[in-house]
This record gives C-alpha cells, structure tokens and sequence, in this order.
C-alpha cells in the first residue's frame, strides 16, 4: 500500500489551537491576537505570561495578583540545589536545568495531579523557578554563592539579579523582558510538539517539561544560539565571517547556525527586533563587534542563498545571541535561558492539550523483512 510520508512531520496540523499564529510568508507572529512587535517593545513578560495562558492581556488587579502569586514561588526548593550540586561542574547547561527541572517534581506532593487546577499551579510555579534553576546552577559550576531571588522584582530583573549578584539596570531589564517575550511561544515548534505528544499519555507536566527541555536543546532548535555564539567567537573579527560561511557551506550538508526556518520563508519577525536591539546595545557598549560580525554574516548568507535561489534568512536564534553577549551571559547558557522563556508557551499548549486530549500515536511504514525464522543462538 501506498502511504504519503510527510518527513519532519513537515505540512502536518495535528491539532487546533488559540495560542499563537506564524504568518511564513509575510513574517508574522501573533499571540492571542495581538502581533509580536508591540508585545515585544510595550508588555512586560509577566503580561505575555498572562496572556498566553488566559487569552486575554490582565487588568491592573489581575497583573498584581497574578505578579504577586509568581513572585511568591520564587525559590526552589533545597533538595533540588543539592541535586545540582552534585553534578560535575563540565555538565552541558541543557543537562544540568533538564535534571534540576525533573528532580523538582520530587519535591511536590501533587506532581501527578492532573485536575486543571493544580496543572496551573505546576504552571506558575514553573514560569518562577525556571530562572532560579538556570542562575542556581550558573553559579554553582562557577564557584559563586547562590542568590536568594528578590519577590520584589519582576521575572526579567530578578534573572538577571540572580545571576550576575547586582540588581540590573532598568534598560537591561527591559531587554531582558524583550528577549522573554520574543522567545516566550512559537506555536508548535519541535518542543511544544514534544511536550503535547509528552502529555497525551496523561502523564504528569514535570515529564512533558523535562521532555520539552530534552527536544529544545538541539542545535537544530533552542540550542543554535550557543552554536552561533560559539561560531562567532571561534571567527573573531569581521574580516573571518565570509571565509567562514564560505567554508561551512561548501562542506557537505554544511549549515549556518541561526539561519533557516522551517515556516518562516521571509525574515523572521524576531530576529528583526532582536536585530534592533542588538544595534542598540552595541551602540550603548560601545562594544560592537558580535553586531558587526552578525550583521556581516547575514550579508554573506544573503549573497550566497541569493546564489542558490534559496530563502535562508536570520532565525531568532541568530540575533539573540549577540543581544546575550552583550548582557554578559556565556554562550553555554543561551539556551537556558530561551528555556527561561519558553516554559511558558510550553504551558500554555500543555493546558490546551489536558483540556482536550488525545493519545498522540502515529504511524511509521514498515519496510523491514518479514517472514524471518527464529534459529536459537547457538545455531545463528
Ligand atoms: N545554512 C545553510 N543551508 C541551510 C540552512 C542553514 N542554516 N538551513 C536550511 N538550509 C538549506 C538546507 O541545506 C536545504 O537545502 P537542500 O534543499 O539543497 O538540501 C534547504 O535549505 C532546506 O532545509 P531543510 O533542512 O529541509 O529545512 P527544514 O525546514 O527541515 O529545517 C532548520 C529548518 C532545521 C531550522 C534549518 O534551517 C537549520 O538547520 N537551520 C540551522 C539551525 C538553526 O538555526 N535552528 C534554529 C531554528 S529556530 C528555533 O528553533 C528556535
């Protein structure tokens, strides 16, 4: 029999959804309605937050009880900064978060409740102990003492207090609740997919987020930031970029980490703020070489896709991790904190899915042999 095979799932809706919308060809982002470039610039996270999971941005009242309800689950519990403690200090970060995400389903009594309710308690507390998780480990692995979060910060201040030890600046919070936003939901990019296809077997949120966690860091996903930083600083200066591209495509399936998306065929809307805001960051610091390099680089790969008559354009990814540079975070974290951001999508299509789910089963086509004999060992 004849099956058509869709490779990647490529071109597949395995689902409805009300949470965000990808225009591929006019590069488009919506959450809940409303476009990503005035998210991005006007809203706090902890609005998006909101949003993403209520479908509606809050009222004054609501943003404070909801604020005032995330900042009250900032701290992790004990046992999972002893668990990691443990780890050795060379863990890959992706590693060290996923372990810390999962033991923290240990330390909650009700981790295998899936009435709604408590799903949204997980929710809240996740969305909270995410960037505790993130700076814990960071701190640990370079010898430094932990820092109790502040409940009187918001999610993109207290990040970057716990893990740089100072309170940050207003203008770096801001761009820290940008970059949280833009990364916060892409609808069902590789690990919002493996976190629903996770929970359609009713198991608890902790398994589907450590599953999310496992998928998103592939440097095919969440974890080509740290490749494009590692790329970027491995060339050096802006003289490097073209050779480097050059190279890398001439190898066999040689790709540019950063760029190419699967739906997007024009620029992806976020990398265009995260362009802006690199440019600006860059001219703040005076430190402008990553932007140089980056802007260079989006040049080259214009030029030679341009070649090969193909739309390879700059991702989120790619941007991003210029703006990380220079907000002083290492490129081994990058993709901890796309995960800071992205458990909240990852919420969000977890209450979709419990709300309405179905076992997530497909098919594959067998093409092996049949018909083999078993011959026991002795006899093979
Ligand atoms: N550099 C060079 N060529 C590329 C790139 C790239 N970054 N991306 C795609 N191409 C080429 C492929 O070689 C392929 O060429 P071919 O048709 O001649 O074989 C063609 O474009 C189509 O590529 P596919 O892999 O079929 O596209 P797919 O939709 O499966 O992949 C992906 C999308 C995985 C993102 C791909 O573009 C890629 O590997 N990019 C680099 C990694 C990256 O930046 N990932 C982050 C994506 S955004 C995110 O997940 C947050």
């Amino acid at each position: 029999m004849d099956f058509e095979i869709f490779y990647g799932l490529n071109g597949v809706h395995f689902d409805k959804s009300k949470i965000a919308s990808i225009d591929g060809l006019n590069g488009e982002l919506i959450y809940r309605g409303y476009d990503i470039r005035e998210l991005a610039i006007d809203a706090t996270f902890e609005e998006v937050v909101y949003l993403l999971w209520y479908a509606e941005l809050p009222k004054k009242a609501e943003l404070e009880k909801f604020t005032a309800d995330l900042r009250s689950r900032y701290k992790i519990p004990e046992g999972v900064i002893k668990v990691l403690r443990e780890l050795p200090k060379d863990t890959h970060p992706m590693h060290a978060i996923r372990t810390g995400i999962s033991a923290l389903a240990s330390f909650d009594k009700q981790a295998d409740d899936l009435e709604m309710d408590n799903i949204h308690r997980i929710g809240s507390k996740l969305v909270a102990q995410f960037p505790a998780i993130v700076a814990a480990f960071y701190r640990i692995r370079e010898g430094k003492e932990i820092i109790e979060p502040d409940e009187t910060l918001s999610i993109a201040a207290n990040f970057l207090y716990m893990f740089n030890g100072e309170k940050p600046s207003q203008a770096a919070t801001h761009v820290m609740d940008t970059a949280l936003i833009l990364h916060a939901e892409h609808g069902s990019n590789a690990s919002a997919f493996v976190c629903r296809a996770t929970a359609s077997s009713l198991t608890d949120v902790y398994s589907a987020v450590t599953a999310a966690m496992a998928s998103l860091k592939g440097k095919l996903h969440g974890g080509a930031n740290t490749a494009v930083m590692k790329a970027l600083e491995e060339i050096s200066s802006v003289a490097g970029v073209e050779d480097y591209v050059l190279k890398t495509l001439s190898m066999p399936g040689g790709r540019v980490m950063g760029f190419g998306h699967r739906v997007y065929k024009v620029l992806d809307p976020r990398a265009v703020i995260l362009k802006k805001v690199s440019h600006n960051l860059a001219e703040e610091s005076g430190d402008s070489k990553w932007f140089e390099m980056s802007v260079e680089m989006e040049r080259v790969m214009d030029l030679e896709m341009d070649k090969k008559g193909k739309q390879i354009k700059p991702n989120v990814d790619f941007y991003s991790a210029s703006v990380y540079r220079m907000l002083g975070f290492p490129g081994d974290m990058y993709t901890p904190i796309f995960a800071v951001a992205r458990i909240s999508g990852w919420m969000a299509h977890l209450y979709e899915q419990y709300a309405n789910n179905r076992l997530m089963r497909p098919r594959l086509v067998y093409e092996g042999q049949r018909g083999l004999k078993f011959k026991a060992v002795s006899e093979r």
